[in-house]
């Protein structure tokens, strides 16, 4: 078969962590991490301290040149610091040992975020001195292993291990402080320089380090990397790539923070943390960066956005969600930034060698009798190993590729729900099964290369003519069913290994009675309304499709479909239902429900049930909006309703009228029978008739709230001066009034994410509950 080679001597491997895999956490000395302290799920993760022989074998079973593991500080220093433990020392010892026997060239990585606990108790990464116990901890491991460990990485994601663990608290240490997150940025930093040049000074061959570069795109981009971007979004991408990436690239490659970061980083931490000659031990020389990419950061500039804390002096960004394919996780993929990466990385950088150190993905696995097909993992490191050959053919020094990961793990505060093994194990058992990404990965590294063409994955079809059965037995056959004679199942079998075939949903569906396809109904959505409607169906749909559902879209305008709609999914011609629910009270929900097909809602529905839906803070939204005219000093507002029986409406009323409660005022309310501009203007006519000193109205929708601006006009009311307008959703034409409105956004996109996210569990069979996202207030001219 022709192949899509990789250059000679290219590295193909896997990347692993401790905490993630060794478990055994409190034998011989270990001293505790502060991840044995933050997370929730018992860590004895793969067992891999006792097991490590068989993964090992595993490996070379596989073909693997190069295995990067972490090193467990804690194993080696229990205290951080002081005397070393030898039981640990001789673990790391055995397991070099292990590796080279199997042929295989080992990395060590020395920091995978396990930060011992005793070291965060004398004040953890913000603290200086962990950067000098690093060097220290770095030099004996070098010492015990240096003989036989040739390539050496200082720190793993350093961003990630600040800002997650410092700054927003989601990873451990868990602490929420921008200044301490900066901090620990920058001693690791230091940590880096100083290890490295401990490590070079004791004879270490190769020295370099790990970061997570994320390309950073608007969403316009995610499809067309060349795009022009606004001023507004162009400032935007550059801070957060200042922040994410070139603040350890800078300093570690070229000796200076980026200068747009520093006068944020003293905003928050001030500069005192930075000594003098800090940098030049930063910059040491490298001959390696190791890159881990998984998903690109999509933002765009969004004035009112307040920062998110694991980017402190991200004011004014909105990170995104954009409807692609995602992984279980929700990461987009995006193979293609992958190339664009490594070629700003050499352009940049033009003498250095890059590795991948990381690139994988989380899917969700179905274990059938003869195997872990795991196609959607294939593709997903085939499409990177693509794109990655592209970048390599026009120059880029990509030595090698290590795949994420070797076993499922412990995957941090998502404990062991998450699959990013090309190996299946059983937590219970402690067995380990090759998946067939596994099996795959084993022959692009025999024959250095991939196939030529995507391959054209043969059908069921195929395998039903080549072993004379039909596609029910095929199905059955490779679902591991028993009700099958030997003889036919060694023919089909025979088939399926001649033919290459990888048994699919359509496969599995056969017997499993899984059709893939997912019924979205929607209702007709009320007049005003239906811009948003199709924003979420739009993505809901192609979030769906990229998890591989078939989409079948059903309108419940009439009785009749209603009955019809039924029908379908009592059939099981659908494996879930999406529902927009009708903003009346009806029985559809219910009827739904009874069918025992997985069901979601959009927005809560009229009537209490039990149904878990998607929604956003209405209440909450509305409170905010009504604050915001107080904090003005607005004391006469007017609230314009819609039509009182949609929830929504309801909803955005009362927190509305909470607000004012809280301010000693009462509601003054003018109801529009429907969601019209042309009713925003007759009820905003009303409310002035009624109070000419109005000073405020808060309408329950942006096209009540634009017949608001309208009556102002006509009225001879300036707008915010006399008369502050705000409104709801933060429809595209709420920026483009004059003045812009003041509103409150409703997340689409995330709704729409959100939504889909609540199917797949539910499909899955997990417990699920609704999901409420918050509302944000976004302050535009109008108030
Ligand atoms: C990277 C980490 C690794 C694993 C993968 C999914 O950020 O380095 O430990 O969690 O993500």
């Amino acid at each position: 078969m022709s192949t899509a080679s990789f250059p000679e001597g290219f590295v193909w491997g896997v990347s692993t962590s401790a905490f993630q895999i060794e478990g055994a956490t409190s034998a011989d000395g270990r001293g505790p991490s502060i991840w044995d302290t933050f997370s929730a799920d018992r860590a004895e993760a793969c067992d891999h301290y006792h097991r490590y022989p068989e993964d090992v074998r595993l490996m070379k079973d596989l073909g693997m040149a190069a295995y990067r593991f972490s090193v467990s500080w804690g194993r080696v220093f229990p205290e951080g610091r002081g005397k070393p433990n030898q039981a640990g020392l001789d673990f790391y010892d055995r397991l070099v040992d292990e590796v080279l026997g199997a042929g295989i060239t080992p990395y060590a990585t020395l920091y995978h975020w396990d930060l011992p606990q005793a070291l965060e108790d004398l004040g953890g990464w913000p603290s200086r001195d962990t950067a000098y116990h690093f060097a220290d901890y770095a030099a004996a491991l070098h010492e015990k292993l240096g003989d036989r460990v040739d390539t050496w990485f200082t720190l793993n994601e350093p961003w990630v291990a600040a800002f997650l663990g410092y700054g927003s608290g989601i990873h451990a240490p868990g602490r929420t402080s921008a200044s301490d997150a900066f901090k620990s940025a920058h001693h690791m930093l230091l940590a880096h320089g100083l290890a490295t040049r401990a490590l070079r000074s004791a004879g270490a061959r190769q020295v370099g380090t790990v970061l997570n570069i994320s390309p950073v795109l608007t969403p316009a981009q995610v499809s067309d990397f060349t795009r022009e971007l606004s001023d507004e979004d162009a400032e935007v991408v550059a801070r957060i790539d200042a922040l994410a990436n070139r603040q350890f690239l800078e300093p570690m490659l070229r000796g200076a923070y980026p200068a747009e970061l520093l006068p944020i980083i003293e905003r928050s931490a001030g500069l005192g943390h930075v000594h003098d000659g800090d940098l030049e031990i930063i910059a040491q020389p490298l001959d390696l960066l190791g890159v881990n990419y998984y998903t690109p950061l999509v933002v765009q500039a969004q004035p009112s956005e307040p920062a998110d804390p694991a980017f402190p002096g991200s004011e004014g960004v909105l990170f995104c969600t954009i409807p692609t394919a995602v992984t279980a996780m929700g990461w987009p993929i995006v193979p293609d930034c992958l190339s664009l990466l490594l070629r700003r990385l050499s352009r940049e950088y033009p003498d250095l060698d890059l590795l991948i150190t990381e690139n994988g993905a989380d899917f969700v696995d179905v274990v059938t009798g003869n195997g872990i097909h795991d196609t959607d993992r294939i593709s997903f490191i085939e499409e990177h190993l693509r794109a990655l050959r592209a970048a390599v053919a026009d120059g880029a020094r990509v030595r090698g590729y290590l795949v994420w990961t070797l076993l499922d793990n412990l995957e941090w505060t998502d404990g062991y729900q998450r699959k990013f093994g090309i190996v299946h194990v059983d937590f219970a058992t402690q067995r380990r099964r090759l998946k067939d990404s596994a099996l795959w990965y084993r022959d692009v590294i025999r024959r250095n290369g991939l196939a030529e063409t995507r391959r054209k994955r043969p059908t069921l079809e195929t395998v039903a003519a080549r072993s004379g059965v039909s596609r029910a037995t095929v199905s059955r056959v490779v679902n591991g069913e028993s009700s099958v004679s030997q003889e036919v199942r060694a023919a089909v079998l025979r088939a399926v290994s001649e033919l290459g075939y990888v048994p699919n949903a359509a496969a599995r569906s056969l017997v499993t009675q899984r059709t893939n396809a997912i019924a979205l109904v929607l209702s007709v959505p009320r007049q005003g309304g239906d811009a948003l409607t199709a924003a979420v169906v739009q993505y809901v749909t192609s979030l769906l499709e990229g998890a591989g559902k078939q989409i079948t879209l059903m309108l419940a305008d009439t009785a009749e479909s209603h009955r019809r709609i039924v029908q379908h999914v009592e059939s099981r011609l659908a494996d879930g239902v999406v529902l927009l629910p009708p903003d009346r009270a009806d029985t559809l929900t219910e009827r739904l429900s009874r069918t025992g097909v997985p069901l979601v809602l959009l927005g809560k529905p009229a009537i209490a049930s039990m149904v878990p839906y998607v929604d956003v803070d209405h209440t909450g939204g509305a409170a905010a909006a009504t604050q915001h005219l107080l904090a003005l000093g607005r004391r006469r507002i007017g609230m314009i309703c819609g039509p009182m029986d949609l929830v929504a409406v309801q909803d955005r009323l009362a927190g509305h009228r909470t607000a004012l409660q809280r301010a000693g005022l009462r509601p003054h309310l003018a109801i529009a029978d429907d969601l019209t501009r042309a009713s925003g203007a007759a009820a905003a006519r009303r409310l002035l008739g009624d109070d000419p000193a109005l000073d405020a109205v808060f309408a329950a929708t942006d096209q009540l709230a634009i017949g608001a601006l309208q009556a102002a006009r006509e009225t001879g009311r300036r707008v915010p001066e006399d008369l502050a307008v705000v409104g709801f959703d933060d429809v595209d034409a709420a920026s483009a009034t004059t003045p812009g409105l003041t509103t409150v956004r409703v997340p689409v996109a995330d709704q729409a994410l959100a939504l889909a996210r609540l199917l797949l569990s539910r499909l899955e069979g997990r417990h699920t509950t609704s999901v409420v996202l918050p509302a944000r207030l976004v302050v535009r001219e109008s108030a």
